[in-house]
């Protein structure tokens, strides 16, 4: 039986508008499964005069009726999650064992994977990865290390957290000492509030991966929502510039405990154009007026960090690759709109090395790539209104239909704006939707 579930990834660096287009999709879904990274995500939601940031808790939450899940695969910061719930709570948002389970086998992010991660950028220099400094990377080092991790399920048993943190805390005090000569952390207090932590996200806390694989089972419908993008992926990214999970739709089945055959249709999102935060390659980065001009109509400063982003031209080389990584069966075009008001505008077609064009895009080898670009007219007009794609400049739909031509995979939605009614649907063949 083909899977009716939905899978959604970014195809860039991130930041690609995930947000809106869960919320949207979680109409028509049971579920909302987060299956990578952790609090270094940041997905904005805009329900008529209020703008919602989520790092961490799905973005389902605000549609009754759907289940939410943190998977096994997601770095779990309880600190960030027991936030995140209140603040919800007090704008009106229900949040509970009714519509959030936690993986019992997910892994925590705790205060000293924070503190590694600003030290050891700290120590990198110019070399740094620029990081969010939510404790990922070293959350994920722990988790591969196994005996230094600790698991939700221990999180939430208090007779086993105490002695395994102290001892755990103990050791990356030496270690941080040595290394960083950085002070020890109090790690008293620290058992104190994680026990603390525990006990809060306890009756969340389940076997998520048996639940979903139930919810398969039985017809229900499964958002998976990714994180980050996939230019960022641990594994198929611009390594070592890249996150520690595996963003892409190849880390679903792994980090939600389901199998290959329920990511279902892949839906790819894309910006009209390229940011990225952190450092790394970026071969069509405008470090000029016209990125200066895309950040700031397009509020490129991260949800996360509230750093500025590196902004460019769209990327259609990138973006095939990621497309065919992921499976992708069609895209959502995001941020269009902000790319009104050029007069040309650029996409990337190739890429050339030593003057010589590039056959198969390769992550790994991103040194001495001049991107290839062609150029299309612009349009002037303000497209925020527009419902419908003939209602698009006869520019823009060109621009849309190169996208489309260039990385082989159809648009199933343009977003022109943030608010949910600022969607123009197009190409879309997700069933259910009004
Ligand atoms: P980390 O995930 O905090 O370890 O950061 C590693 C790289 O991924 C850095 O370049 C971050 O800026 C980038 N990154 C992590 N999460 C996001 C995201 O949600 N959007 C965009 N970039 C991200």
């Amino acid at each position: 039986m083909t899977s009716r579930n939905v899978t959604v990834v970014g195809l860039q660096w991130g930041d690609e508008g995930k947000g809106k287009i869960v919320d949207a999709l979680t109409e028509v879904c049971d579920y909302v499964a987060r299956y990578c990274g952790g609090a270094n995500a940041g997905h904005s939601v805009v329900i008529g005069d209020q703008k919602f940031a989520l790092h961490l808790i799905p973005c389902g939450v605000f549609h009754k009726g759907i289940v939410n899940v943190i998977g096994n695969g997601v770095a779990f910061d309880p600190a960030v999650a027991v936030k995140e719930i209140s603040q919800l709570r007090e704008r009106g948002i229900e949040v509970g064992p009714g519509n959030l389970a936690i993986s019992a086998a997910a892994n925590v992010v705790m205060p000293y994977h924070k503190l590694q991660d600003s030290l050891s950028e700290e120590r990198l220099g110019d070399g740094k990865i620029g990081t969010t400094a939510r404790g990922i990377g070293p959350c994920y080092c722990d988790k591969a290390n196994r005996s230094t991790a600790i698991r939700v399920a221990e999180l939430i048993d208090e007779a086993v957290l105490v002695p395994k943190l102290r001892a755990i805390a103990a050791a990356k005090n030496e270690l941080f000492a040595s290394v960083y000569k950085a002070k020890p952390m109090d790690i008293a207090a620290m058992v104190h509030e994680y026990v603390a932590l525990g006990r809060l996200i306890k009756p969340m806390v389940t076997n998520t991966g048996a639940m979903l694989r139930k919810a398969v089972a039985a017809g229900k419908r499964v958002l998976f929502e990714g994180g980050q993008g996939s230019l960022l992926d641990v594994d198929h990214g611009t390594f070592p510039f890249v996150t520690s999970s595996s963003v892409s739709a190849c880390g679903v089945s792994a980090g939600a405990g389901v199998p290959p055959s329920a990511v279902g249709q892949v839906l790819g999102l894309v910006k009209a154009y390229t940011t990225r935060v952190g450092s790394g390659p970026f071969p069509t980065e405008q470090d000029n007026a016209i990125g200066q001009a895309i950040r700031e109509r397009g509020h490129e400063y991260g949800t996360t960090t509230g750093r500025p982003r590196r902004c460019g031209w769209f990327d259609a080389f990138a973006v095939r690759y990621t497309g065919d990584l992921s499976g992708v069966d069609e895209m959502a075009l995001a941020l269009l709109d902000v790319l009104s008001g050029l007069d040309e505008i650029n996409i990337c077609v190739g890429y050339k090395q030593g003057g010589r064009m590039v056959e198969d895009f390769d992550a790994a080898c991103m040194d001495g790539m001049t991107p290839v670009y062609e150029t299309l007219p612009g349009w002037s007009e303000d497209i925020t209104a527009c419902r419908t794609f003939g209602e698009l400049p006869a520019a823009a739909q060109a621009y849309v239909a190169r996208v489309e031509q260039l990385v082989g995979r159809p648009v199933g939605f343009i977003s022109v704006g943030p608010e949910r009614t600022q969607t123009i649907r197009h190409h879309t063949k997700i069933e259910g939707l009004r």
